[in-house]
């Protein structure tokens, strides 16, 4: 008799609840003491903002209200409710590519560790995007263009389901009035301005409504965005709301500063003078007492009109001293600028005790950033050509659209007089060429797994600058010295477009290259002509030099062991080959991979360029999905002395291309 006592209670208890819960609502104004379901880089600040997420790039965050939602009717079994929402929110990014950006989100569960972040949002995954069975709404906030998703531009409202490709989206902006030039006014999510955004779904009409606006105006009487849509095979019961944010290469500060959401019914107004206020904002200083100031702003005065020349005279010379280069075809390119200041303060003014090194085009400095904190490799590029140099920035700024785990992320340039910076993304291990070549040390060894491993990095980057991005790129540099490595010393390939500055404009008078002696593919130095079978050929002595642990070409050695590829092939023919392998690694290699990096290096530095393969069957050699065809060393040795390795014949005509005696000193 209790138990069923007990039994009817806990069911009619529990529709009681649910029953509540209909018309569930919550006003927050500001976050302080609420209670949050958040994960990954998700908190409630001090003063009660919700931070999505910190400054840590390739990462997300979520935040969701802590107990489900019914929005279905209980009374009319299918029909959906109806829900309204609002929340105040101010986004900075420190640079074109922070991103890509937050979405407000109504999802059948909190649990988002499978997702992605970056272009992901947080939200989604490679499999599970756009499949019907996630049941998820977003409103995104997006701030980096993706056209893997189709989206217009780089700073836009979309309504998602299930997918990233949203089904309705707008360049952010309100409406301000029907007979207005401009009906609507375009707003930047991401200037640190405190907007608000309203999400409302009308249950019978089927019609969802997004609008957005600058918090000092009232609420647009047209939205931005208006969907006609059934959301009912969407949304299942229960459901949980809440946002998710996520970040990129760089560093973007999220915050919603307060909430407000209805089941049925109107969200509550916000109370815009309670909310706290994110940190960048000028907080309140404290107020001295009033004798204190009157001395001190006596003393001030004397003091500021006396220094006050002083201060005019160190104005003017600092203004010189960061003076840049701006020219107005490079407004276009925005935030992809760094301001020189900034970058020499990052490097505490180009200071030896923080070069990284000198490479080809220039010297590399570590730095941090001054206002994102966040590490960077500037490299110094001096270069007093001005021709060409228009197209060159164009490209810095579409190689600095590259994405891929394997690439040396170009976070912007800067610009001065005769000089050009570029902002990589730091690399805490340095070069590949230190842990292969130095021999003063043994403790920077790099295995053989660790060396196949970086050796398929490569292969993989090569791969989708030749054949996965929108465009071909051909790296023209690809070498030991120019793959460099993450703190998990993973290869990430670096240093674009460098060849390509100084193809625009080249100037005979000093060493350019394009390309470095031992790595040029011998069709080059005839006809100049580049393609990617150019950076094949490279890759094939990067994989020798890999294996072997030796440079292409090395001066000092027996005139057999001169040119690497040389040496390998003889050791070959006379059965060897794995005489060749670094001496270093002893016996602590995988045989087969060994010999398959050795021959493949061979083959993919064949003097005929139709006779390498392509880096997409490179990559399978690699994975073992395909296996090597017959090659011999007769076969091969033949090959490259009929075309002979280093240049010779015609060489005059196209001195300016293999510059012979600069590669070496290099
Ligand atoms: C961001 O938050 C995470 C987790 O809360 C923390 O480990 C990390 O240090 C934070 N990063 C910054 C830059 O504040
Ligand atoms: C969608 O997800 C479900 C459940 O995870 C899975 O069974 C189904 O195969 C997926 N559909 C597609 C097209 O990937
Ligand atoms: C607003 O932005 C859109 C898209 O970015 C642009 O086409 C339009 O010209 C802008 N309108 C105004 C008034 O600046
Ligand atoms: C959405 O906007 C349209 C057009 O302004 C309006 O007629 C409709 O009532 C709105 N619906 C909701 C749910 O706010």
């Amino acid at each position: 008799m209790i138990l069923e006592f007990l039994v009817w209670l806990l069911l009619f208890g529990r529709s009681v609840a649910s029953s509540e819960q209909e018309d569930v609502g919550f006003t927050y104004n500001g976050f302080r003491g609420v209670n949050l379901t958040m994960d990954g880089l998700a908190q409630i600040t001090e003063n009660g903002l919700l931070m999505l997420v910190n400054t840590t790039t390739q990462q997300m965050g979520h935040a969701f209200y802590p107990h489900p939602l019914h929005f279905r009717n209980l009374s009319t079994a299918d029909a959906l409710s109806s829900f309204s929402t609002t929340f105040v929110f101010a986004i900075w990014k420190s640079t074109r590519f922070g991103g890509p950006g937050m979405a407000f989100v109504i999802s059948p569960s909190r649990d988002f560790t499978g997702a992605l972040p970056g272009n992901y949002l947080g939200l989604f995954n490679t499999t599970n995007i756009g499949n019907s069975s996630n049941h998820v709404i977003a409103i995104e906030l997006d701030f980096l263009r993706n056209l893997e998703f189709k989206d217009i531009d780089g700073n836009h409202v979309g309504i998602d389901i299930n997918d990233l490709k949203s089904l309705q989206s707008a360049p952010a902006s309100y409406f301000i009035s029907k007979d207005a030039k401009n009906r609507y006014v375009n707003l930047s999510l991401t200037d640190g301005q405190h907007l608000q955004l309203w999400v409302e779904y009308h249950g019978k009409q089927k019609q969802l409504n997004v609008t957005v606006a600058p918090i000092n105006i009232p609420k647009p009487t047209i939205p931005l965005l208006s969907l006609k849509i059934d959301l009912s095979p969407i949304i299942v019961d229960p459901m949980f709301v809440g946002f998710s944010a996520a970040t990129y290469a760089l560093p973007v500060s999220h915050y919603v500063l307060g909430w407000s959401f209805k089941l049925n019914g109107e969200a509550r107004e916000l109370n815009l003078s309670q909310l706290p206020k994110p940190p960048l904002q000028k907080s309140h200083i404290k107020r001295r007492p009033r004798v204190f100031i009157v001395a001190f702003s006596v003393i001030a005065a004397t003091f500021v009109s006396i220094s006050i020349f002083f201060v005019i005279q160190f104005i003017v010379k600092r203004k010189n001293k960061f003076a840049e280069v701006l020219e107005d075809w490079e407004l276009d390119y925005g935030p992809h600028r760094f301001k020189y200041k900034d970058l020499y303060i990052a490097t505490k003014g180009f200071k030896d005790k923080e070069l990284l090194g000198t490479g080809g085009f220039g010297r590399v400095y570590r730095g941090v950033l001054p206002t994102t904190k966040t590490q960077v490799a500037v490299k110094r590029v001096s270069h007093n050509s001005r021709q060409g140099e228009r197209e060159f920035i164009a490209e810095i700024v579409s190689i600095g659209k590259l994405r891929h785990r394997s690439i040396v992320t170009l976070l912007g340039y800067c610009r001065r007089k005769g000089e050009l910076l570029l902002v990589y993304d730091f690399m805490p291990n340095g070069s590949l060429e230190k842990f292969l070549f130095d021999r003063t040390t043994t403790e920077t060894m790099l295995n053989w797994c660790q060396r196949f491993r970086i050796i398929k990095n490569v292969a993989a980057a090569l791969l989708y600058l030749h054949e996965e991005w929108e465009q071909v790129v051909v790296h023209r540099d690809v070498k030991s010295r120019n793959v460099l490595l993450d703190k998990e010393l993973n290869g990430r390939l670096g240093d674009f477009g460098l060849a390509r500055l100084y193809d625009h404009g080249t100037d005979p008078q000093t060493t350019h290259v394009v390309g470095t002696l031992g790595y040029l593919a011998p069709e080059l130095c005839k006809t100049g002509k580049t393609n990617p079978s150019v950076d094949v050929f490279a890759f094939g002595i990067f994989l020798l030099e890999v294996a072997c642990g030796r440079k292409p070409i090395e001066p000092q050695a027996s005139e057999e062991c001169l040119v690497l590829v040389d040496w390998v092939i003889s050791c070959w023919s006379r059965g060897t080959i794995l005489d060749t392998v670094d001496p270093k690694l002893g016996l602590n290699y995988e045989v087969e991979e060994m010999e398959l990096v050795l021959k493949l290096g061979l083959l993919c530095s064949h003097s005929i360029p139709t006779e390498r393969p392509n880096m997409r069957q490179v990559m399978r050699y690699l994975e073992g999905e395909i296996s090597l065809p017959e090659l011999t060393p007769l076969g091969l040795r033949t090959a490259i002395d009929d075309t002979s390795f280093l240049p010779s014949k015609g060489f005059s005509d196209i001195s300016i291309w293999c510059p012979l005696s600069s590669a070496m000193t290099q």
